[in-house]
């Protein structure tokens, strides 16, 4: 079939198979050109298909030559109607894995769940005995509590006060304000029982208990600060709570691996358009300005540039450049003071009229389309394509 995008607001309801493989093969070789000295062997990716965890599973395997077992939650394809991206992400994945000799293989459903928790462990014992890293990359607007059954909803709110500020509809262009009322009820504890800590514990603690985690085992799960003009309604809102408390699950997670000096760390990483980032209010107007001056700055990363710095020169580097938190810093770069300053100094300009000159609106909507394997260079869109993609190790 041929497959054009179709989208509905902030999401694109389509996606194009060899689009989404282009990218995926492009990070490979990013990845082969730059691999990492003594990485991880053995890795589970919880949230293996797009955006940060299929970066960090790309680099994993092509970095360091690991066997890589991804978990995720996407859609497959019917007669005529394309999958999820990170479906053909994954199939484009597994497949170059095979040919290039790879163990590689994954499970498709609720990772929060207690099934499959017990399948991934199962695949795990049964193929690799004992891993050496898990990665934690969920992002997900719901959660369903494995024990109790009750389902919570996260929202991206501020706590306290009504939040006022411009925005971008990056399809359109226009700037215009935003007002979005303070959480209220339950919001704030139903935002950390989806984006917080207590499911990452969960996988940690059941893999450790059925002893299938190496000694010198470490655990990553990344988080977002980001700059003061997106606080209320980021770090300092409902999904920052959320963020506080995965940050300081890190920490007990390093308590209960003590006997195997195992560790849990968090990751903060930079802002990036992905299916998560663009649902947020403000964030798409900040990212096309911090694009802009990122770029002219030429220290512009995209997800697997910064999980390959990550690795590179942290996680398997001499030294980790812990914050005054205990965090890893990769947003480092993002935030420092001379970017922030233009940035902000931006923001006060602009309006729809400036911004496609002060903006890289056309990086984000560019960014915003690969997700989906669209816009990619080199791609015939015009060519039929077959929607029917298996993913090859899919258990
Ligand atoms: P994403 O939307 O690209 O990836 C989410 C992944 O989670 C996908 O693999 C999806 O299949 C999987 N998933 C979602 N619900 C699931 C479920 N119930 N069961 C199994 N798999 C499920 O998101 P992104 O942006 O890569 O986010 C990953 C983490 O990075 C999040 O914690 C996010 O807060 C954090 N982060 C994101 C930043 C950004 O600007 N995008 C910046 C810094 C941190
Ligand atoms: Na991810």
């Amino acid at each position: 079939m041929i497959i054009e995008p179709r989208t509905r607001g902030f999401i694109c309801l389509t996606s194009h198979p060899v689009g989404c493989e282009q990218n995926v093969l492009s990070q490979i070789d990013y990845i082969k050109s730059n691999p990492t000295t003594n990485g991880p062997k053995k890795v589970l990716v919880i949230g293996a298909s797009t955006g940060f965890g299929l970066a960090s599973r790309i680099t994993s395997a092509y970095g360091s030559n690991a066997s890589t077992i991804g978990v995720f939650f996407e859609k497959p394809p019917t007669e005529g109607r394309p999958a999820s991206p990170g479906w053909y992400n994954s199939a484009a994945f597994e497949t170059q894995a095979h040919k290039d000799g790879l163990y590689a293989k994954s499970i498709n459903g609720d990772a929060f769940s207690n099934e499959i928790k017990a399948q991934t462990l199962k695949l795990i014992q049964d193929d690799l005995g004992k891993i050496d890293m898990v990665i934690y990359s969920l992002a997900s607007p719901v959660r369903t509590h494995p024990d109790t059954g009750e389902r919570f909803k996260s929202v991206l709110k501020p706590i306290g006060e009504t939040f006022t500020n411009n925005t971008v509809d990056f399809h359109t262009g226009v700037v215009k304000e935003i007002s979005i009322e303070p959480c209220s009820g339950d919001d704030i504890e139903n935002t950390i029982a989806v984006m917080g800590g207590e499911d990452w514990q969960m996988w940690i603690d059941l893999l450790k208990s059925a002893d299938v985690l190496s000694e010198d085992f470490k655990t990553v799960a990344y988080s977002y600060i980001g700059p003061s003009l997106t606080e209320a309604v980021y770090r300092k809102g409902t999904i920052g709570r959320a963020k506080d408390h995965l940050e300081a699950t890190a920490f007990e997670i390093t308590d209960s691996l003590k006997d195997i000096n195992g560790k849990g760390y968090v990751s903060v990483n930079k802002a990036l358009v992905t299916q998560a980032s663009s649902a947020i209010p403000v964030i798409p107007l900040y990212i096309s300005l911090l694009y802009k001056v990122m770029k002219e700055e030429g220290i512009h990363e995209g997800c697997i540039e910064q999980i390959e710095r990550l690795f590179n020169e942290r996680l398997y580097a001499e030294d980790l450049q812990l914050d005054a938190q205990g965090r890893i810093r990769v947003d480092d770069w993002e935030m420092r003071d001379d970017i922030q300053a233009k940035v902000l100094e931006l923001w006060k300009e602009a309006t729809t009229e400036t911004l496609p000159e002060i903006g890289d609106l056309e990086g984000y909507r560019t960014d915003f389309f690969n997700l989906f394997g669209f816009n990619v260079e080199g791609v015939d869109y015009d060519k039929d394509v077959n929607e029917m993609v298996a993913i090859p190790g899919l258990q």
